[in-house]
Protein backbone atom coordinates (compact mmCIF):
# COMPACT_ATOMS: atom_id res chain seq x y z
CA UNK A 1 0.00 0.00 0.00
CA UNK A 2 1.45 3.49 -1.15
CA UNK A 3 2.26 6.18 1.12
CA UNK A 4 1.84 9.93 1.33
CA UNK A 5 3.61 12.84 2.25
CA UNK A 6 1.68 15.88 2.38
CA UNK A 7 3.64 19.31 2.79
CA UNK A 8 0.53 22.03 3.35
CA UNK A 9 1.38 25.32 5.27
CA UNK A 10 -2.65 26.49 5.30
CA UNK A 11 -4.62 25.54 7.70
CA UNK A 12 -7.85 25.12 5.87
CA UNK A 13 -6.48 22.86 3.10
CA UNK A 14 -4.29 20.98 5.45
CA UNK A 15 -7.56 19.94 6.92
CA UNK A 16 -9.22 19.42 3.30
CA UNK A 17 -6.49 17.19 2.16
CA UNK A 18 -6.49 15.15 5.82
CA UNK A 19 -10.54 13.95 5.42
CA UNK A 20 -9.72 13.70 1.24
CA UNK A 21 -6.84 11.56 0.91
CA UNK A 22 -8.16 8.92 3.53
CA UNK A 23 -10.47 8.32 0.39
CA UNK A 24 -7.16 6.99 -1.28
CA UNK A 25 -4.66 6.35 1.26
CA UNK A 26 -4.76 4.26 5.01
CA UNK A 27 -4.85 7.04 7.60
CA UNK A 28 -1.33 5.55 9.18
CA UNK A 29 0.11 5.89 5.44
CA UNK A 30 -0.56 9.96 5.43
CA UNK A 31 1.87 11.92 6.63
CA UNK A 32 1.98 16.08 6.86
CA UNK A 33 5.63 16.69 6.68
CA UNK A 34 7.23 19.94 7.34
CA UNK A 35 9.51 20.52 4.54
CA UNK A 36 9.92 19.11 1.03
CA UNK A 37 11.20 15.62 1.23
CA UNK A 38 10.06 13.89 -2.38
CA UNK A 39 11.08 10.25 -2.14
CA UNK A 40 11.06 7.57 -4.74
CA UNK A 41 8.57 4.63 -2.86
CA UNK A 42 6.11 7.47 -1.40
CA UNK A 43 3.82 9.96 -3.84
CA UNK A 44 4.24 13.37 -2.50
CA UNK A 45 1.47 16.56 -2.40
CA UNK A 46 2.78 19.71 -2.39
CA UNK A 47 -0.33 22.22 -1.33
CA UNK A 48 0.62 25.98 -1.93
CA UNK A 49 -1.78 29.14 -0.94
CA UNK A 50 -0.78 31.83 -2.46
CA UNK A 51 -2.59 35.17 -2.42
CA UNK A 52 -4.39 34.77 -5.55
CA UNK A 53 -4.23 31.30 -6.83
CA UNK A 54 -4.08 27.47 -5.33
CA UNK A 55 -1.59 25.46 -6.45
CA UNK A 56 -1.57 21.91 -6.32
CA UNK A 57 1.68 19.66 -7.04
CA UNK A 58 0.63 15.73 -6.83
CA UNK A 59 3.75 13.34 -7.10
CA UNK A 60 2.26 9.96 -7.80
CA UNK A 61 4.53 6.95 -8.38
CA UNK A 62 7.46 9.37 -10.22
CA UNK A 63 4.87 11.74 -12.46
CA UNK A 64 4.20 15.13 -11.40
CA UNK A 65 0.84 16.47 -11.78
CA UNK A 66 -0.02 20.55 -11.42
CA UNK A 67 -3.09 21.61 -11.12
CA UNK A 68 -3.61 25.71 -10.25
CA UNK A 69 -7.49 27.42 -8.79
CA UNK A 70 -8.30 30.56 -7.77
CA UNK A 71 -9.97 30.51 -4.39
CA UNK A 72 -10.65 34.22 -3.68
CA UNK A 73 -14.14 34.32 -4.60
CA UNK A 74 -15.41 31.07 -3.94
CA UNK A 75 -18.10 31.97 -0.79
CA UNK A 76 -21.26 30.26 -1.22
CA UNK A 77 -20.73 26.39 -0.51
CA UNK A 78 -17.26 27.66 -0.05
CA UNK A 79 -16.06 24.25 1.77
CA UNK A 80 -18.14 21.86 -0.13
CA UNK A 81 -16.58 23.31 -3.75
CA UNK A 82 -12.81 23.26 -2.57
CA UNK A 83 -13.22 19.77 -1.03
CA UNK A 84 -14.92 18.66 -4.64
CA UNK A 85 -11.90 20.95 -6.45
CA UNK A 86 -9.31 18.92 -4.89
CA UNK A 87 -11.09 15.71 -4.66
CA UNK A 88 -11.40 15.97 -8.75
CA UNK A 89 -7.78 16.95 -9.54
CA UNK A 90 -6.74 14.10 -7.00
CA UNK A 91 -9.14 11.27 -8.27
CA UNK A 92 -8.13 12.75 -11.99
CA UNK A 93 -4.82 10.96 -11.46
CA UNK A 94 -6.22 8.18 -8.94
CA UNK A 95 -8.95 7.73 -11.54
CA UNK A 96 -11.16 5.36 -9.13
CA UNK A 97 -14.37 3.95 -9.19
CA UNK A 98 -16.16 5.93 -6.63
CA UNK A 99 -19.82 5.94 -6.14
CA UNK A 100 -20.11 7.89 -3.09
CA UNK A 101 -18.37 10.58 -4.32
CA UNK A 102 -16.21 12.58 -1.81
CA UNK A 103 -18.97 12.21 1.07
CA UNK A 104 -16.76 10.34 4.43
CA UNK A 105 -18.05 11.46 7.82
CA UNK A 106 -21.43 11.76 7.17
CA UNK A 107 -24.29 9.88 7.26
CA UNK A 108 -25.58 10.30 3.43
CA UNK A 109 -29.55 9.23 4.57
CA UNK A 110 -29.07 11.83 7.62
CA UNK A 111 -28.03 14.41 4.91
CA UNK A 112 -31.10 13.82 2.59
CA UNK A 113 -33.62 13.68 5.75
CA UNK A 114 -32.29 17.11 6.78
CA UNK A 115 -32.24 17.85 2.71
CA UNK A 116 -36.03 17.23 2.84
CA UNK A 117 -36.93 18.82 6.38
CA UNK A 118 -35.59 21.96 4.81
CA UNK A 119 -38.19 21.73 2.22
CA UNK A 120 -35.85 20.66 -1.12
CA UNK A 121 -38.22 18.41 -3.36
CA UNK A 122 -36.36 14.76 -4.17
CA UNK A 123 -35.55 16.44 -7.50
CA UNK A 124 -33.11 18.99 -5.45
CA UNK A 125 -31.77 16.96 -3.33
CA UNK A 126 -30.41 14.25 -5.88
CA UNK A 127 -29.38 17.61 -7.67
CA UNK A 128 -27.20 18.11 -4.42
CA UNK A 129 -25.84 14.82 -4.08
CA UNK A 130 -25.37 14.12 -7.96
CA UNK A 131 -23.87 17.54 -8.92
CA UNK A 132 -22.32 18.84 -5.47
CA UNK A 133 -21.05 15.21 -4.30
CA UNK A 134 -20.22 13.69 -7.46
CA UNK A 135 -22.30 10.49 -5.73
CA UNK A 136 -23.23 8.04 -8.48
CA UNK A 137 -27.23 8.82 -9.92
CA UNK A 138 -27.96 4.89 -8.68
CA UNK A 139 -26.69 5.92 -4.92
CA UNK A 140 -27.83 9.14 -4.55
CA UNK A 141 -31.65 7.04 -5.50
CA UNK A 142 -31.01 4.41 -2.92
CA UNK A 143 -30.36 6.82 -0.27
CA UNK A 144 -32.96 9.30 -1.44
CA UNK A 145 -35.78 6.30 -0.98
CA UNK A 146 -34.33 5.59 2.30
CA UNK A 147 -34.78 9.27 3.26
CA UNK A 148 -38.07 8.81 2.39
CA UNK A 149 -39.10 5.94 4.08
CA UNK A 150 -36.74 7.23 7.62
CA UNK A 151 -39.35 10.24 7.38
CA UNK A 152 -42.55 8.12 7.33
CA UNK A 153 -41.50 5.71 9.87
CA UNK A 154 -40.59 8.71 12.03
CA UNK A 155 -43.47 10.87 11.62
CA UNK A 156 -40.98 13.38 11.97
CA UNK A 157 -43.84 16.17 11.13
CA UNK A 158 -45.51 15.21 14.50
CA UNK A 159 -43.94 17.82 17.01
CA UNK A 160 -44.97 16.91 20.82
CA UNK A 161 -43.40 19.71 22.72
CA UNK A 162 -44.57 19.14 26.12
CA UNK A 163 -42.42 16.64 26.54
CA UNK A 164 -38.86 15.51 26.27
CA UNK A 165 -37.08 12.54 25.42
CA UNK A 166 -33.95 11.47 27.33
CA UNK A 167 -30.42 9.92 26.34
CA UNK A 168 -28.14 9.01 29.08
CA UNK A 169 -24.20 8.14 28.21
CA UNK A 170 -22.26 5.16 30.29
CA UNK A 171 -18.86 5.28 27.71
CA UNK A 172 -17.55 2.20 28.80
CA UNK A 173 -17.19 -0.96 27.81
CA UNK A 174 -14.81 -4.22 28.47
CA UNK A 175 -13.02 -3.29 25.27
CA UNK A 176 -12.43 -1.74 22.03
CA UNK A 177 -14.69 -3.40 18.69
CA UNK A 178 -12.37 -2.27 15.95
CA UNK A 179 -15.10 -0.45 13.62
CA UNK A 180 -15.84 1.32 16.49
CA UNK A 181 -15.19 5.05 17.11
CA UNK A 182 -17.94 6.15 19.75
CA UNK A 183 -16.41 7.70 22.82
CA UNK A 184 -15.98 4.56 25.52
CA UNK A 185 -13.31 3.67 27.64
CA UNK A 186 -11.87 0.59 29.17
CA UNK A 187 -13.87 -0.79 31.95
CA UNK A 188 -10.69 -2.25 33.64
CA UNK A 189 -8.49 1.02 33.72
CA UNK A 190 -11.36 3.10 35.10
CA UNK A 191 -13.11 1.14 37.90
CA UNK A 192 -12.71 3.79 40.20
CA UNK A 193 -14.12 6.11 38.06
CA UNK A 194 -17.31 4.61 37.06
CA UNK A 195 -18.92 5.31 40.78
CA UNK A 196 -17.73 8.85 40.16
CA UNK A 197 -19.38 9.05 37.03
CA UNK A 198 -22.61 7.51 37.86
CA UNK A 199 -23.08 10.04 40.75
CA UNK A 200 -22.77 13.29 38.74
CA UNK A 201 -25.09 11.59 36.10
CA UNK A 202 -27.33 10.91 38.87
CA UNK A 203 -27.11 15.01 40.09
CA UNK A 204 -27.44 16.10 36.37
CA UNK A 205 -30.98 13.81 36.23
CA UNK A 206 -32.06 15.61 39.66
CA UNK A 207 -31.45 19.21 37.85
CA UNK A 208 -32.97 18.11 34.78
CA UNK A 209 -36.17 16.63 36.68
CA UNK A 210 -36.61 20.34 37.82
CA UNK A 211 -36.28 21.71 34.84
CA UNK A 212 -38.83 19.70 33.25
CA UNK A 213 -41.41 20.25 36.41
CA UNK A 214 -40.82 23.67 36.08
CA UNK A 215 -41.62 23.85 32.42
CA UNK A 216 -44.76 21.30 32.40
CA UNK A 217 -42.66 18.67 30.65
CA UNK A 218 -43.01 15.23 30.90
CA UNK A 219 -40.58 12.43 29.83
CA UNK A 220 -41.66 10.83 26.71
CA UNK A 221 -38.92 8.62 26.45
CA UNK A 222 -35.48 7.81 27.60
CA UNK A 223 -32.34 5.70 26.38
CA UNK A 224 -29.94 4.47 28.28
CA UNK A 225 -26.96 3.72 25.57
CA UNK A 226 -23.41 3.91 25.83
CA UNK A 227 -20.94 2.48 25.87
CA UNK A 228 -22.20 -0.62 27.11
CA UNK A 229 -24.63 0.37 30.20
CA UNK A 230 -24.42 -3.98 30.82
CA UNK A 231 -20.84 -3.36 31.92
CA UNK A 232 -21.85 -1.39 34.96
CA UNK A 233 -22.14 -3.12 38.33
CA UNK A 234 -25.23 -4.50 39.58
CA UNK A 235 -24.82 -2.20 42.92
CA UNK A 236 -24.17 1.03 40.12
CA UNK A 237 -26.87 -0.13 37.66
CA UNK A 238 -29.56 -0.41 40.35
CA UNK A 239 -28.60 3.12 41.45
CA UNK A 240 -28.74 4.52 37.95
CA UNK A 241 -32.29 3.02 37.48
CA UNK A 242 -33.84 3.97 40.91
CA UNK A 243 -33.02 7.71 39.27
CA UNK A 244 -34.34 6.93 36.21
CA UNK A 245 -37.33 5.95 38.12
CA UNK A 246 -37.84 8.95 39.78
CA UNK A 247 -37.85 10.55 36.05
CA UNK A 248 -40.74 8.75 34.87
CA UNK A 249 -44.71 9.06 34.74
CA UNK A 250 -47.31 7.12 33.08
CA UNK A 251 -46.71 9.77 29.83
CA UNK A 252 -43.50 7.46 29.81
CA UNK A 253 -44.23 5.54 26.36
CA UNK A 254 -40.30 3.95 26.62
CA UNK A 255 -37.31 3.62 28.84
CA UNK A 256 -34.38 1.41 27.00
CA UNK A 257 -31.18 -0.24 28.35
CA UNK A 258 -29.01 -0.54 25.38
CA UNK A 259 -27.07 -3.68 27.66
CA UNK A 260 -25.23 -4.11 24.26
CA UNK A 261 -22.44 -7.08 25.05
CA UNK A 262 -24.15 -10.39 25.72
CA UNK A 263 -21.21 -11.32 27.83
CA UNK A 264 -21.66 -8.74 30.39
CA UNK A 265 -25.39 -9.02 30.76
CA UNK A 266 -25.56 -11.97 33.38
CA UNK A 267 -28.54 -13.48 35.62
CA UNK A 268 -28.60 -11.02 38.07
CA UNK A 269 -27.98 -7.63 35.94
CA UNK A 270 -31.14 -9.09 34.01
CA UNK A 271 -33.15 -9.42 37.06
CA UNK A 272 -32.20 -6.35 38.18
CA UNK A 273 -33.08 -4.02 35.31
CA UNK A 274 -36.06 -5.74 35.03
CA UNK A 275 -37.21 -4.43 38.66
CA UNK A 276 -37.03 -0.56 37.22
CA UNK A 277 -39.03 1.50 34.34
CA UNK A 278 -37.56 -0.43 31.35
CA UNK A 279 -39.41 -1.15 28.84
CA UNK A 280 -37.15 -1.94 26.37
CA UNK A 281 -33.33 -3.66 26.16
CA UNK A 282 -30.79 -4.48 23.55
CA UNK A 283 -28.75 -7.28 23.30
CA UNK A 284 -26.45 -6.79 20.31
CA UNK A 285 -24.54 -9.54 17.90
CA UNK A 286 -23.33 -7.71 15.35
CA UNK A 287 -22.68 -10.39 13.66
CA UNK A 288 -23.80 -14.40 14.18
CA UNK A 289 -20.51 -15.50 13.25
CA UNK A 290 -17.77 -16.38 15.45
CA UNK A 291 -14.88 -16.06 13.15
CA UNK A 292 -15.80 -12.37 12.19
CA UNK A 293 -17.21 -11.19 16.27
CA UNK A 294 -13.10 -12.23 16.42
CA UNK A 295 -11.97 -10.31 14.24
CA UNK A 296 -13.42 -7.31 15.16
CA UNK A 297 -12.60 -7.44 18.70
CA UNK A 298 -16.02 -8.90 20.36
CA UNK A 299 -15.39 -11.17 23.57
CA UNK A 300 -18.35 -13.02 23.11
CA UNK A 301 -19.34 -15.77 20.75
CA UNK A 302 -22.58 -16.79 19.18
CA UNK A 303 -23.51 -19.48 21.80
CA UNK A 304 -23.20 -16.38 24.35
CA UNK A 305 -25.82 -14.20 22.27
CA UNK A 306 -28.17 -16.90 22.50
CA UNK A 307 -27.99 -17.85 25.76
CA UNK A 308 -28.06 -14.27 26.52
CA UNK A 309 -31.34 -13.69 24.71
CA UNK A 310 -32.70 -16.77 25.96
CA UNK A 311 -32.06 -15.96 29.73
CA UNK A 312 -33.65 -12.40 29.04
CA UNK A 313 -36.99 -13.87 27.59
CA UNK A 314 -37.00 -16.38 30.68
CA UNK A 315 -36.58 -12.80 32.90
CA UNK A 316 -39.73 -11.34 31.48
CA UNK A 317 -38.27 -9.21 28.76
CA UNK A 318 -40.95 -8.68 25.67
CA UNK A 319 -39.38 -5.97 23.59
CA UNK A 320 -35.93 -7.02 23.20
CA UNK A 321 -33.81 -5.27 19.92
CA UNK A 322 -30.76 -6.91 18.59
CA UNK A 323 -28.05 -4.79 16.51
CA UNK A 324 -26.57 -5.87 13.66
CA UNK A 325 -23.47 -4.39 11.26
CA UNK A 326 -23.66 -5.15 7.40
CA UNK A 327 -20.57 -4.45 5.51
CA UNK A 328 -18.10 -6.35 8.73
CA UNK A 329 -14.53 -6.88 6.51
CA UNK A 330 -14.45 -10.42 5.26
CA UNK A 331 -18.56 -11.08 5.34
CA UNK A 332 -20.23 -11.52 1.78
CA UNK A 333 -23.50 -10.94 1.03
CA UNK A 334 -24.37 -14.62 1.38
CA UNK A 335 -22.48 -14.84 4.62
CA UNK A 336 -25.17 -11.81 5.88
CA UNK A 337 -27.83 -13.03 4.67
CA UNK A 338 -27.44 -16.01 6.26
CA UNK A 339 -26.35 -14.54 9.98
CA UNK A 340 -29.31 -12.59 9.29
CA UNK A 341 -31.39 -15.83 9.42
CA UNK A 342 -29.88 -16.75 12.09
CA UNK A 343 -30.52 -13.68 13.76
CA UNK A 344 -33.75 -13.87 12.87
CA UNK A 345 -33.97 -17.26 14.77
CA UNK A 346 -33.92 -15.49 18.12
CA UNK A 347 -37.35 -14.35 17.73
CA UNK A 348 -36.76 -10.49 18.85
CA UNK A 349 -39.25 -7.87 18.69
CA UNK A 350 -36.34 -5.42 16.79
CA UNK A 351 -33.58 -5.48 14.77
CA UNK A 352 -31.49 -2.86 13.73
CA UNK A 353 -28.90 -2.61 10.93
CA UNK A 354 -26.17 -0.62 10.67
CA UNK A 355 -24.12 -0.03 7.42
CA UNK A 356 -20.38 -0.22 8.63
CA UNK A 357 -19.38 3.39 8.57
CA UNK A 358 -15.91 3.93 8.57
CA UNK A 359 -14.43 6.10 10.99
CA UNK A 360 -11.03 7.57 11.24
CA UNK A 361 -10.54 7.29 14.37
CA UNK A 362 -11.95 3.26 14.49
CA UNK A 363 -8.61 0.88 14.93
CA UNK A 364 -9.87 -0.73 11.02
CA UNK A 365 -9.48 2.31 9.21
CA UNK A 366 -5.96 2.85 10.98
CA UNK A 367 -4.99 -0.43 9.11
CA UNK A 368 -7.02 -0.24 5.96
CA UNK A 369 -8.37 2.33 3.42
CA UNK A 370 -11.91 2.89 3.05
CA UNK A 371 -11.84 1.40 -0.92
CA UNK A 372 -10.23 -2.06 1.06
CA UNK A 373 -12.73 -2.54 3.30
CA UNK A 374 -15.20 -2.03 0.86
CA UNK A 375 -14.02 -4.43 -1.40
CA UNK A 376 -13.30 -6.69 0.82
CA UNK A 377 -9.45 -6.81 0.26
CA UNK A 378 -7.01 -8.31 2.27
CA UNK A 379 -8.70 -7.49 5.66
CA UNK A 380 -7.17 -9.22 8.31
CA UNK A 381 -7.39 -9.66 12.33
CA UNK A 382 -6.85 -6.02 13.28
CA UNK A 383 -7.78 -6.29 16.49
C1 LIG B 1 -22.79 3.07 20.41
S1 LIG B 1 -22.90 1.42 20.03
C2 LIG B 1 -23.34 0.80 21.60
C3 LIG B 1 -23.68 -0.65 21.59
C4 LIG B 1 -22.98 -1.58 22.54
N1 LIG B 1 -21.83 -1.03 23.11
C5 LIG B 1 -22.58 -2.83 21.77
O1 LIG B 1 -21.54 -2.81 21.15
O2 LIG B 1 -23.33 -3.80 21.80
C6 LIG B 1 -24.44 1.29 19.16
C7 LIG B 1 -24.35 0.53 17.89
O3 LIG B 1 -23.64 1.26 16.94
C8 LIG B 1 -23.21 0.37 15.94
N2 LIG B 1 -21.90 0.84 15.46
C9 LIG B 1 -20.85 1.26 16.18
N3 LIG B 1 -19.84 1.64 15.38
C10 LIG B 1 -20.28 1.46 14.10
C11 LIG B 1 -19.71 1.66 12.82
N4 LIG B 1 -18.49 2.12 12.69
N5 LIG B 1 -20.46 1.37 11.74
C12 LIG B 1 -21.71 0.88 11.87
N6 LIG B 1 -22.30 0.67 13.05
C13 LIG B 1 -21.60 0.94 14.15
C14 LIG B 1 -23.18 -1.04 16.52
O4 LIG B 1 -24.12 -1.83 15.85
C15 LIG B 1 -23.59 -0.80 17.95
O5 LIG B 1 -24.40 -1.82 18.43
S1 LIG C 1 -19.42 -1.17 19.52
FE1 LIG C 1 -20.17 -1.03 21.59
S2 LIG C 1 -18.83 -2.39 22.79
FE2 LIG C 1 -17.81 -2.00 20.89
S3 LIG C 1 -16.46 -0.29 21.41
FE3 LIG C 1 -18.33 0.56 20.46
S4 LIG C 1 -19.61 1.07 22.14
FE4 LIG C 1 -18.03 -0.32 22.95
Amino acid sequence: MREISVLCYDAEYRKYCSELLTIFYLVTNIEFVEASTEFADKDFLHVTKGTDLVEMRYTKDGQTHIFLFKDKDIEKDRIKTIKKIIFQFLNSIQQLDLPWGFLSGVRPVKMAVNLFLKGCTRQEAYRVFVNDYLVSPKKADLLLDLAQMDLQLTGKSRVISDSVSLYISIPFCPNRCTYCSFTSYPFDKNKDLIPVYIDCLIKELAHIQRSIQEKNQTVQSVYIGGGTPGVLPLSLLDKLLSAVDHLCTDQTREVTFEAGRPEVFDDDKQKCVKNHYVTRICINPQSMDDEILRNIGRRHTVKDIVQCFDNAVKNGFDNINTDMIVGLPGETPDQFKKNLGLLLDLGQQSVTVHTLAMKKKAVLMQNHNAQDIVNNKDIENSK
